[in-house]
């Protein structure tokens, strides 16, 4: 299958939203789908076009965005195959749309901000930001090249998450800032999820940017 009549079969979730209101790329976590994830769309901003399409990588009968090792390794090479097809989709959905000016924000939750995290280091033309829940460092070993030069990227992650550990946290919070993120980090009390002190600091954040309608 080429990857032009790949991305036009991708299965996704989309919504039109008012021409004012951002594009939110929602990328779900390991076991989830498209249509569950793109309903947290609504509370980040219910006039959002929403874009959710569905992992298509499979572990034990659950969606993923690419192969693991085990819990916390990742087969980085297929990060960056998946993170690239993940561009190509974008830029297919930017033209077939009609996205126009509109900025497109990724927000994905553990596996789903992994997979925009390394979508936003390795191809930062896809995206105008990212909005990471208990996301971590993707691309172990591999060189980062690519600049960012601004782009603005949230990151948020509970202190004691198992998943998510702190050090590939800072790491990753290291890696954004040398390629000229514009970063914003705030960690909270607990684990592996997206908390509700999670979700009012997204709308906060793309509030502030104006990224959001009104
Ligand atoms: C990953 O595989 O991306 C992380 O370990 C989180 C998850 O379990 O999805």
């Amino acid at each position: 299958m080429s990857l032009d009549t790949m991305t036009a079969e991708w299965p996704h979730h989309y919504r039109a939203g008012s021409a004012g209101a951002p594009v939110l790329l929602m990328l779900h976590g390991t076991g989830g789908n498209e249509e569950e994830f793109a309903r947290l769309a609504d509370a980040l901003d219910p006039d959002a076009t929403v874009l959710a399409p569905r992992g298509r990588v499979t572990e034990g009968g659950m969606l993923r965005w690419f192969r693991r090792v085990s819990e916390g390794v990742f087969d980085v090479d297929d990060v960056v195959r998946r993170a690239g097809d993940l561009a190509w989709f974008l830029a297919w959905a930017r033209a077939h749309y009609e996205f126009g000016e509109r900025p497109v924000i990724a927000v994905g939750f553990s596996n789903g901000a992994n997979i925009a995290l390394a979508t936003v280091l390795l191809h930062p033309e896809a995206l105008d930001g990212v909005v990471a829940f208990s996301g971590m460092f993707p691309l172990t070993g591999r060189e980062q090249t690519a600049g960012l030069s601004g782009t603005p990227v949230l990151l948020l992650n509970g202190r004691s998450d198992p998943m998510a550990p702190l050090a590939s946290v800072t790491t990753l919070a290291a890696a954004l800032t040398e390629a000229g993120a514009l970063l914003d980090q705030r960690l909270r009390d607990g684990g592996h999820g997206v908390a509700a002190a999670d979700v009012t600091a997204a709308q906060g954040w793309l509030a502030q940017r104006a990224l959001v309608a009104g």
